[in-house]
């Protein structure tokens, strides 16, 4: 059988000609003489037209099959000028393969996603779900062309890890240890030189420094793979468990960081735009209006950069009542950020150059002595969606950090080792795929952008 997606791209290359298709069916509607039938077969955003009439043998049972039914029709390709669709096929044979059962929850009516949330083994065969999850494979897709088009080698850093990047401790505990009786240290700790790996392990944060090898090694890496925070997940765009792209560039410092995360987000959005103009047209007319025009002037326009230090001098200057006070030295919230990029500069932005002791051990310190060289990316609806920095190559500064932040240099001595050998700036970065997807889509939650979400209290499927 041949793809709908090959239908709809060549369709000078079938009309007039016997064609087969497989797929399930969306809509019914018969009468005694003829009926229509609206098949998906996944390939492609929209539907074929099937027109079946009374000559079929089992005419009786196609009109009356439930919606969902999966089937193959044979059947000639004609043109339909006056019609919505280009173009139906004329059955002279329709096979069917699984009958679905009347109570498919997708009947015509439209269903909220809260809703659709609770059949996640259902709802990619709704519209919407259709179009979030192939844009998700096409923009990562994308993200690979990106890096590989570039020479960045790409790196398959480990999901089971001893080290904490990013030292927040939101991490999910790996453990082969009998739990409800663990093995015990003299001072009542639990002995986790007994467990699997004779040491704590847990599920990565981040690939980061594994990254941070690589690219001392490769010069230019990215890692793409799911990443795991037990933080609290309860809001709209943060998950337990995510995928990030995370590049690391030798060599480079934090301006060739922003040029390269600007670069591959440009890119990667108007290739969407480019292989996906069905699903986005969707997304433009039914979740997000104005979502083209907004990505269209995101691709155009350059990034705004400004310090920390300006941004909180900026937000404090605006009127706007925020629920958390502007202050030098706090974390930005993502109301402030969202300020940021949607009323005031109406576009995404880098903020740079943050105080140090709101960011992590590795970045590296400023000569201020008070920031670090980090930058996040803002972007207008979403807030941060990537985080990164030049990382602190210089030995002594890093033990320092180490010491100051009270974690143990015994944990990070390889990563301290690539200082020694060879060590050289450079800097990298993490875009939260998810966030990027919601970004794209214009959708407003991060578990509609997930086939299979993971947040707090909820892992189903
Ligand atoms: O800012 P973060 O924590 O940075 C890092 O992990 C660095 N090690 C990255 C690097 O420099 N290589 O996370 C990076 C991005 C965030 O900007 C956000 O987009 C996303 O990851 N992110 C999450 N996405 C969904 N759910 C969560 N719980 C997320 N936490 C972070
Ligand atoms: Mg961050």
């Amino acid at each position: 059988s041949i793809f709908i997606k090959t239908l709809y791209r060549n369709e000078q290359d079938y009309l007039n000609k016997e064609v087969q298709i497989s797929g399930w069916i969306r809509t019914l509607r018969a009468s005694n003489a003829f009926g229509f039938i609206e098949v998906n077969d996944g390939t492609f955003f929209k539907n074929i037209q099937v027109v079946f009439e009374q000559n079929l043998e089992n005419f009786k049972e196609i009109s009356k099959l439930p919606i969902s039914s999966s089937i193959t029709v044979v059947g000639k390709l004609v043109a339909t000028p006056e019609a919505k669709q280009p173009f139906e096929i004329q059955a002279k044979q329709i096979i069917l393969e699984g009958m679905s059962d009347s109570d498919f929850p997708l009947q015509k009516k439209r269903h909220t996603f809260e809703y659709l949330r609770t059949i996640s083994h259902l709802r990619p065969r709704s519209n919407a779900f259709s179009a979030v999850f192939r844009v998700r494979s096409v923009a990562a897709y994308a993200i690979h062309k990106f890096f590989q088009e570039r020479n960045f080698v790409y790196v398959n850093t480990p999901l089971i890890t001893g080290s904490d990047t990013e030292g927040a401790g939101e991490m999910f505990r790996v453990t082969t240890l009998d739990m409800t009786n663990p093995p015990k240290t003299e001072n009542g700790n639990i002995d986790y030189s007994q467990d699997f790996f004779g040491k704590e392990s847990n599920l990565t944060v981040s690939g980061q420094l594994n990254g941070e090898a690589f690219a001392l090694a490769f010069r230019n890496i990215y890692t793409f793979g799911p990443t795991f925070r037990a933080e609290n997940s309860n809001t709209t765009r943060h998950a337990a468990e995510f995928w990030m792209v995370e590049p690391e560039l030798a060599f480079a410092d934090l301006s060739d960081y922003m040029d390269c995360a600007e670069d591959m987000l440009k890119y990667v959005i108007q290739y969407v735009m480019d292989e996906c103009p069905e699903e986005m047209e969707f997304f433009n007319s039914f979740i997000d209006k104005g979502l083209l025009e907004r990505l269209n002037h995101v691709v155009n326009s350059e990034f705004k950069r400004i310090s920390y230090t300006e941004a909180v001098e900026l937000l404090q200057k605006c009127d706007k009542p925020f629920e958390y006070k502007v202050e030098w030295g706090a974390d930005l919230q993502t109301e402030h950020e969202r300020y940021l990029t949607e009323e005031i500069f109406k576009k995404p932005v880098f903020v740079t150059d943050y105080p140090k002791d709101i960011k992590a051990f590795y970045m590296r310190m400023n000569e201020d002595n008070k920031t670090v060289a980090a930058a996040d990316c803002l972007v207008p609806g979403i807030g941060e969606i990537i985080g990164g920095s030049q990382r602190e190559e210089r030995l002594a500064n890093l033990e320092a950090r180490i010491a100051e932040l009270g974690l143990k240099k015994e944990d990070y001595w390889w990563y301290l080792e690539l200082r020694k050998y060879g060590e050289t700036k450079h800097a990298g970065y993490g875009l939260g795929f998810e966030r990027l997807i919601m970004y794209i889509t214009g959708m407003s939650n991060i578990r509609d952008v997930i086939p299979f979400p993971r947040t707090t209290g909820l892992c189903d499927f």
